[in-house]
């Protein structure tokens, strides 16, 4: 396997994948890993000394030697910087019949397609691309990852490949492309909208009187163990009324939020972000 640019994302999914939970579905025998610069080629292979065995780290002019001697082929590097690694001489050819895995934010896969030069390729070997939005939380193996390709022409075998690597750092699940960017909008950035209410939550407790790490412990658990009551089959909305009882203190803050038009300044910042990842997208 190749991690073209192993940041932030490509670290937390290299050491999910050296280290999997799931060691019987695949194996992988060797990565190659690329960076841009020499400090960040230092700092992969400190944090991954106990794998150099199985690991090489390298440098962005190796790029094509690392997709050469992969059969998978990780892209993590930032979507800006797409034209000058798909465009690097030899780059096309190496990924030829190999499995692409793209977590550029906003980049389709017929973008995916254009930057590999499919059109340019042999039609018998139909192109194996998948693009995946997983999130932060895949530094301590709780992101939730979606991904999306063809699913006529992808193979199965590389879907469960796909599959395989987005579980090892957290959950992942399939989902059409044609609603991809507000999905991935959801999974991607939605949770930092909900730190920023965090951090003012913080702030109320802290010139209350409470140390900000103490408040930290309180609001995360409360606000952790009352998410999970979502999903276990209570609406939000519900959930809402249950918690704010008549003459009550969590009425009064809900009000204060709403009548500041919290809740809709949400809704509006998600479709602002989906709007902007759908013109990446089509561009
Ligand atoms: N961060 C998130 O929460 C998040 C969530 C979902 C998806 N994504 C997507 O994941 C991708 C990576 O994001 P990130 O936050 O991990 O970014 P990042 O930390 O900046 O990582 C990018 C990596 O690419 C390396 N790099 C730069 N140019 C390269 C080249 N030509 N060849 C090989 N490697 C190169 C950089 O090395 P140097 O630093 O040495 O230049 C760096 O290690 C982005 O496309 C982003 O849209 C991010």
């Amino acid at each position: 396997m190749a991690v073209i640019g192993c940041g932030t994302l490509g670290t937390a999914i290299t050491r999910g994948i050296l280290d999997p939970l799931d060691k019987s579905t695949v194996d992988i025998e060797r990565l190659i890993a690329t960076v841009g610069t020499e400090p960040s080629k230092r700092r992969v292979e400190e944090e991954f000394s106990q794998h150099s065995s199985r690991l090489e780290v390298l440098l962005q002019k190796d790029n094509v030697h690392a997709i050469q001697e992969a059969d998978v082929v990780l892209f993590a590097v930032k979507p800006v910087k797409r034209e000058d690694v798909f465009g690097t001489p030899g780059v096309r050819e190496a990924l030829r019949g190999k499995l692409i895995l793209s977590i550029m934010a906003g980049i389709s896969t017929t973008e995916l397609k254009r930057l590999t030069g499919s059109g340019e390729q042999d039609q018998s070997l139909p192109l194996q691309v998948v693009r995946a939005m997983p999130n932060m939380a895949a530094n301590i193996r709780e992101a939730m990852t979606l991904y999306t390709a063809n699913t006529e022409t992808l193979s199965k075998e590389n879907l469960k490949i796909a599959s395989w690597v987005f579980n090892q750092v957290g959950q992942s699940q399939l989902a059409a492309e044609s609603n991809f960017d507000i999905s991935a909008v959801l999974v991607g950035c939605a949770g930092s909208l909900l730190l920023l209410a965090i951090d003012g939550l913080l702030d109320a407790a802290v010139a209350e009187g409470v140390k900000r790490p103490e408040a930290q412990n309180f609001i995360m658990n409360s606000a952790i163990g009352i998410m999970k009551l979502v999903p276990a089959g209570n609406h939000p909305s519900v959930l809402r009324e249950k918690i704010a009882s008549p003459g009550g203190c969590s009425i009064r803050a809900l009000l204060e939020l709403e009548k500041r038009g919290v809740r809709s300044a949400y809704t509006d910042a998600i479709m602002t972000a989906a709007e902007r990842s759908k013109r990446t997208s089509e561009s």
